[in-house]
């Protein structure tokens, strides 16, 4: 495989100081984040929300929602372009689990669930549990009188720290041909949405260009919703076939009624792109487990022979995607690693010429946030990539944007793949710095801001990457000219300057709104760097190597609106 990169950014050295987190968006306020159309928490009935999409096996799509009506049967009625009409039957369920308080829950600027009174009301129980109404023998044993906020796990006895859901519907759309665009609407929902499934690669026509929107780490603040917009106005402009987002959806962090706004945030792009996940930290610490990722976020595990929805792989247009798990076992003899095995094993790159991986924590990255965390899935499993020829690694954790050139075992090598990090999705932690330095050879472009990366396949053998910024984050939490409204929505870099902050985007670049590189690769390179691979037994690629029959490539298409 050849790889050559072209970084279109401006080298400038000047450093930018950024403050750390943002607020979360507020069901209170202006944000647009929760439209009145239901209330969930009050159970009010026959509202639906949160709709989004995810691919199923070939030919399908699944449509997901959420609903407090349990007398309408959960279904799907959808339409395509020889004017059928379909309606399909899904599933619903609900799930129950303890609300978790962490640290972030205190501090009000991230707005729900309120202030510490809120949660202490939640905690105290002394209005129904300090007499047993039937029986006389005093306190229930439930009782608790509290004036100070637990964190940690609620507990048990009281009611009000467990979280129950609303039903989660799903229903899988089948049949759908490619390239094909579809109407579709769930039952009770007001609005008709409509994809495009991705095209057939085998046909020769339509398959190129292809685009996918790339995001991680996204949580649910005002640079959440710019960056979710930035990608919805890509679908709309250039026909985004799929959003890959590379873990740590919601950030609900065991507040899980944070589940529910994040879906709502979210249904303008994932009801009319498929949202293809995997599992981050945050969908497993503070309490979460996975539950509320795996009940609403079905991956099509099963399609691809996976025991479960935490790594599976699919095929969408040109491209092989492979979604790891960054919290389970890797080891080899792991489950995950054998099945890792059994998929690579499988790729027809007559059918999907590009591959690409998708993890939640990085093997490449230069931050000093989260370093080195992923290094053992990295022993494990890099190997298995390069010999595979793998195009390009996802993740996000590290909150800052990362481009790699194409490595292997840490040194520059074009047989290895590029390692994007978009952990700069606009949760309310705040972008990760320092860098670290001096900057590895092998990294390409940092910068502590938040944006999105969109990748635009032309053919087999070229795709044109590109990185776009969406957000600063102002020093005081507000916009231009203290406009709260414009807060962390600002493109004028020199409107992130702020000097009285202590935190310093280090990166050569933190001005660039802008990163763009060519990914290239040949059929006849690719064979060279297996044939290089099995010569030396995972040993490097050989710096010396021809250019693999690879032509300039075509001009850059124009940036996308
Ligand atoms: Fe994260
Ligand atoms: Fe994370």
């Amino acid at each position: 495989m050849l790889w050559a990169c072209f970084a279109a950014a401006v080298a400038i050295t000047v450093d930018i100081p950024r403050p750390p987190a943002s607020r979360l968006l507020s069901a209170d306020s202006d944000d647009g984040l929760a439209p009145p159309v239901c209330n969930l928490a009050n159970q009010q009935r026959l509202c639906v929300e949160q709709v989004h999409l995810a691919f199923g096996g070939p030919g399908e799509m699944v449509v997901s929602w959420a609903t407090a009506d349990d007398e309408t049967r959960p279904s799907v009625v959808y339409w395509g372009p020889d004017s059928f009409s379909r309606t399909v039957n899904g599933t619903a369920a609900a799930y129950s689990q303890l609300l978790y308080v962490g640290s972030e829950l205190l501090a009000p600027a991230m707005g729900a669930p309120g202030d510490e009174r809120a949660i202490i009301q939640m905690q105290n129980t002394s209005s129904w549990a300090s007499a047993l109404s039937i029986f006389p023998f005093g306190q229930s044993s439930s009782y608790k009188a509290s004036t100070t906020v637990k964190t940690g796990s609620g507990d048990y006895k009281n009611p009000a720290m467990i979280y129950t859901s609303p039903l989660i519907c799903t229903a899988t759309l089948s049949g759908l041909l490619a390239g094909r665009t579809y109407g579709y609407r769930v039952a009770g929902h007001t609005r008709d949405y409509s994809f495009t499934m991705p095209p057939d690669p085998t046909s020769g026509e339509g398959t190129y260009p292809f685009s996918v929107g790339l995001t991680a780490d996204l949580g649910q603040t005002r640079a959440s919703r710019a960056n979710v917009e930035l990608l919805r106005r890509r679908a709309e402009t250039v026909g985004v076939g799929v959003v890959l987002l590379a873990g740590d959806l919601s950030y609900a962090d065991g507040w899980l009624p944070r589940w529910d706004t994040y879906g709502r945030m979210m249904e303008p792009l994932a009801a009319a792109v498929p949202v293809m996940t995997t599992a981050g930290n945050h969908e497993l610490g503070s309490g979460e487990g996975f539950v509320s990722y795996n009940s609403r976020y079905p991956m099509p595990h099963t399609a691809s022979d996976s025991p479960t929805n935490l790594w599976y792989s699919i095929d969408v247009g040109p491209v092989h995607l492979i979604s790891l798990c960054s919290y389970a076992a890797t080891a080899p003899g792991s489950l995950q690693h054998r099945w890792l095995r059994r998929d690579l094993a499988r790729i027809d790159r007559s059918m999907t010429p590009w591959v690409i991986v998708m993890m939640h924590a990085p093997w490449y990255n230069t931050n000093s946030g989260h370093k080195g965390e992923a290094e053992l899935m990295r022993q494990h499993m890099e190997a298995d990539l390069y010999e595979a020829g793998v195009d390009l690694v996802l993740s996000g954790h590290v909150h800052a944007y990362e481009r790699t050139l194409p490595v292997y075992r840490g040194l520059v090598d074009e047989c290895g793949p590029i390692y994007l990090n978009l952990g700069d999705g606009g949760n309310y932690e705040g972008a990760y710095m320092p860098w670290l330095m001096p900057q590895p050879n092998f990294s390409a472009f940092r910068q502590a801001t938040f944006g999105v990366g969109l990748l635009t396949i032309v053919n087999q053998s070229h795709a044109w990457y590109n990185w776009s910024r969406s957000t600063c984050m102002s020093a005081n939490g507000s916009g231009a000219n203290g406009d709260p409204s414009l807060a962390h929505i600002n493109l004028d870099a020199e409107s992130c300057i702020s000097r009285s902050s202590s935190r310093t985007d280090n990166a050569e670049d933190p001005y660039a709104n802008q990163d763009g590189a060519w990914i290239m690769r040949s059929s006849v390179t690719r064979q060279r760097c297996i044939e290089q691979y099995n010569a030396t037994l995972h040993g490097h690629g050989d710096a010396d190597a021809q250019s693999g029959g690879l032509v300039n490539p075509p001009a850059p298409p124009s940036p996308p609106p």
